[in-house]
């Protein structure tokens, strides 16, 4: 007796599209094929839909505190928000304070998620401090689940930069360990040296944001990153690349077999530096900014050419009137903007609709690879048999405008308003169990659970 079967779907892997029933069993993929035999508790009918494994967003910041703001979402309406993207597992953060040993970080971000979030869940443990405690503690926090970093290589004045020393001096002792080393990178000199210039002359409206980061103090720090993990032999991953610049650099270091792996995001894949000028231009406030077209050209092509493996969302839902603080000067604003449950939608739409990646490409940026390179796999980010019954379904055919007023992100903003979008979910299924159905939000707090991910080890 199947729990559920998921009927006459167009089933979507990495390397195929073929129509299928999908059986699940106590939360499992337990048989995949034409036309199921056998009695199922409950069916669901996906005649004309792809049935994709469920996206994983390794990147969010759900109750989130940064740029002087919180986020208005906690980790059941965050997730919540998520699963209506389709996203049935995410990984946030685990964000270091000065001084703290980074194991009390981790115990307090699961304290406010667990038993909360609607979908699965993992960590990366967000270093801004390695203090001598933390330091002797990497191995162990590997061991138990948290299996990636992140350093920040700007941020000098709120007090979260890594120097590079110690940023080596982590490579070094992660080598060969299973650990997966991720940075946000800019080059700090550079931002504040032109941040500082803009305000002395008075430029202060958001299009100075763009100016104040360039895609010159991205290139750099991904550069001098990449030297540190060729020389440690230690796996890099960049968070958020924005830049083709940025990306020539990642590529040359993978054409030498250099362990370095990267992301983009939905909003460096979209839209442009232009969004500054407009009347509300601090909403598209994000560090590293948005950039130019042949940007987002670049981008798309080293996605489509398997140089950037994933594409993640980076959510930060702030919502309007916080944005609107920094108004009045670009530096003030909070950076971050919201985007888990449009991810899937948009990477469809821009994407497949437009021909700019295939759909077995869609899956393999937004669940295999995530997956893989984040040791969720073969659990996750899979169609196949054993794997966790982890679905999106979309109707390829329909089409939704996206709008702040539809939207269930904490936030009373979307930087796509009005933009028109196939590949909405119609449902998100995590581990057998909907927690959407045909638009409603049929899940339970607390049912998701914490993902303890296996070590880094591809290679
Ligand atoms: O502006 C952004 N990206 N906010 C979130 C924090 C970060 O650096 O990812
Ligand atoms: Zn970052
Ligand atoms: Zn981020």
């Amino acid at each position: 007796m199947f729990d559920l079967i998921v009927q006459n779907g167009i089933v979507v892997t990495p390397l195929r599209t073929f129509k299928a029933d999908i059986g699940i069993c106590n939360g499992k993929i337990s048989t995949i094929g034409d036309k199921i035999a056998g009695d199922a508790k409950e069916t669901y009918d996906a005649s004309g839909k792809y049935v994709l494994p469920g996206v994983i967003d390794v990147h969010t910041h759900i109750d989130h505190l940064g740029g002087g703001a919180k986020t208005n979402d906690d980790f059941y309406t965050g997730s919540i928000s998520a699963a209506y993207g389709g996203v049935t597992t995410f990984l946030d953060f685990a964000m270091q304070k000065k001084g703290e040993d980074a194991r009390e970080a981790i115990k307090r971000r699961r304290a406010a998620a667990d038993g909360q979030v609607v979908i699965d869940y993992g960590l990366h443990s967000n270093l801004t401090d390695l203090n001598e405690e933390s330091f002797s503690a990497l191995e162990s926090i590997v061991e138990d689940g948290y299996s990636s970093f992140k350093l920040f290589m700007t941020y000098r004045k709120a007090g979260f930069i890594v120097e590079d020393g110690v940023l080596f001096a982590l490579m070094e002792e992660m080598s060969n360990k299973g650990a997966l080393v991720g940075i946000h990178a800019e080059n700090d000199g550079i931002c504040e040296y032109l941040t500082e210039k803009l305000v002395k002359q008075g430029k202060l409206s958001p299009e100075s944001h763009a100016v104040s980061r360039p895609v010159l103090a991205e290139a750099e720090c991904v550069s001098r990153a990449i030297m540190f993990a060729e020389a440690t032999n230690t796996p890099l991953y960049v968070f958020h690349l924005s830049s083709k610049k940025g990306l020539d650099i990642i590529c040359q270091a993978k054409n030498k077999g250099i362990p370095v792996y990267t992301e983009t995001c939905p909003h460096y894949l979209t839209l442009t530096a232009e969004r500054y000028k407009e009347a509300e231009g601090q909403n598209y406030i994000m560090t590293p900014p948005l950039r130019e077209q042949e940007d987002i050209d670049a981008l798309w092509q080293g996605i489509s050419q398997g140089y950037i493996q994933i594409v993640s969302s980076d959510h930060c839902a702030f919502n309007s009137e916080q944005k609107a603080v920094g108004k009045s000067c670009f530096r003030d604003v909070a950076p971050g903007i919201p985007g888990t449950e449009t991810l899937l939608p948009l990477l469809y739409s821009e994407g497949v609709c437009k021909g700019r990646i295939t759909l077995n490409q869609l899956v393999e940026i937004l669940a295999y690879n995530p997956a893989k390179i984040f040791g969720l796999a073969p659990e996750k980010g899979l169609i196949c048999n054993g794997s966790d019954a982890d679905l999106a379904i979309i109707d390829p055919n329909r089409e939704i405008v996206l709008s702040k007023n539809t939207i269930h992100m904490a936030t009373d903003y979307t930087p796509y308003e009005g933009m028109r979008v196939k590949g909405y979910p119609d449902a998100t299924i995590v581990r057998g169990r909907f927690v959407i159905k045909d638009g409603i939000f049929e899940g339970s707090r607390g049912f998701g659970s914490f993902i303890k991910r296996k070590k880094f080890a591809i290679y």
